[in-house]
């Protein structure tokens, strides 16, 4: 028997309501495979904020440090500014654990319905850069209040940052389809974007075999829509790679089942799961949350601790109940979060 420690962040809204059914069938799909879960809960989150002034205690990083993984909900909640709850817990995690790729993959999944007229077969994955780039806190405000006032939001793109995350895309392509498209706007973004594209023709040079395409993102976002399954693995930096990842998983049906791996490829540092969605406060406490982007990321989790079979295992259970015809409300269907869950579980 393998035993893991993992750290719990369930965070805002319905972030609390998706991780527990994760829970549930890690445990029951761990049970098939001799692996174990020991969950260390943490209750960093808005209401955290509003009770002690932080999302987190200062030393929160550190207290998660020695976990196997970290798997968490969503985070924000209004009452509390956006950029305040997320700088204050989810990005922080990100950035001190050197989760540098944000691996998204994307599913059209049998039993459910998209809103395209044909995206069968659809199957791609974007890597997003997650620690630099456009998310930045170097900037500020000027002249608050005045006709003349003004906001300054420097992006950040370094050599190191962009060849790393473009290499694990390179790499990953690899196993896959051998098909990479990077996300740019070297047209309209003078100074960061052309640097980008000149960094992914280099890594492109050693990787032959692979197919490079660029595209510009509002062109990209086009194609996505279009010819969706003329994509294998798309590339782009934080805020592209954030924006294509919602669309992308929209065109496969819902953001509901939409999973993210924020990863430290080293292995210094643990890396985080989580769904790509966030607290939906219009749904949160009525039942109706899909919990597969959640599960989903539990098996990306399993994946990342070498056991690709559990994570197969767990995967056929959330799939097959949506075969069956169990879907939430965000798939068309008119099962809650427990119902789909009880389903998915009945399958284990
Ligand atoms: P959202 O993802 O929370 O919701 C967008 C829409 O999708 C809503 O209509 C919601 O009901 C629906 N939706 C999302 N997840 C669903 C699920 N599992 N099942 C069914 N429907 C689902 O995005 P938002 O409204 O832009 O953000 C709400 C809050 O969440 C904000 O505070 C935002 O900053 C935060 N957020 C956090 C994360 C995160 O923690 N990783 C990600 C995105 C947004
Ligand atoms: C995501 C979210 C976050 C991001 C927000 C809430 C800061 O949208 O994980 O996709 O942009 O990284
Ligand atoms: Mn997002």
């Amino acid at each position: 028997m393998t035993t893991y420690r993992i750290a719990l962040i369930p965070g805002d809204g319905i972030g609390t309501e998706v991780l527990p059914p994760a829970q549930a069938l890690l445990d029951a799909v761990g049970r098939r495979h001799a692996i174990a879960f020991t969950y260390d809960r943490f209750d960093w989150s808005c209401q955290r904020y509003l009770a002690e002034g932080a999302m987190m205690p200062p030393d929160g990083p550190r207290r998660i440090r020695d976990h196997d993984a970290v798997l968490l909900g969503a985070v924000g909640w209004p009452g509390v500014p956006d950029h305040v709850s997320l700088w204050g817990l989810l990005i922080p995690i990100r950035r001190t654990f050197q989760q540098y790729v944000n691996l998204r993959p994307v599913k059209v999944l049998d039993g459910v319905p998209g809103p395209l007229r044909d995206a069968d077969g659809v199957d791609l994955v974007v890597v997003r850069e997650n620690v630099e780039g456009e998310y930045s806190e170097i900037g500020g405000r000027l002249g608050r209040g005045t006709p003349d006032e003004l906001a300054v939001q420097e992006a950040v793109f370094t050599r190191k940052g962009v060849t790393r995350v473009v290499e694990y895309a390179y790499t990953l392509a690899a196993t896959r389809s051998n098909h990479v498209t990077s996300a740019t706007k070297s047209n309209g973004i003078i100074h960061t974007m052309p640097f980008w594209d000149e960094i992914v023709a280099g890594v492109a040079d050693r990787h032959p075999d692979v197919r490079s395409d660029r595209e510009h993102i509002d062109a990209l976002a086009a194609k996505l829509v279009l010819a969706p399954r003329t994509f294998d693995v798309i590339v782009g930096s934080n805020l592209f790679g954030d924006i294509l990842s919602d669309l992308a998983a929209a065109v496969a049906g819902s953001i509901g089942v939409a999973p993210a791996a924020n990863l430290n490829p080293e292995r210094e540092f643990p890396s985080m799961f989580e769904p790509v969605h966030g607290s939906a406060p219009d749904i949160a406490g009525k039942g109706k949350a899909n919990p597969l982007g959640a599960m989903w990321s539990a098996a990306m989790m399993l994946d990342h601790l070498g056991h690709p079979e559990a994570a197969a295992d767990l995967l056929a259970a959330a799939f097959g109940a949506l075969s069956d015809g169990v879907r939430t409300a965000d798939l068309g269907g008119t099962a809650d979060t427990a119902g789909y869950t009880r389903a998915v579980l009945d399958r284990v």
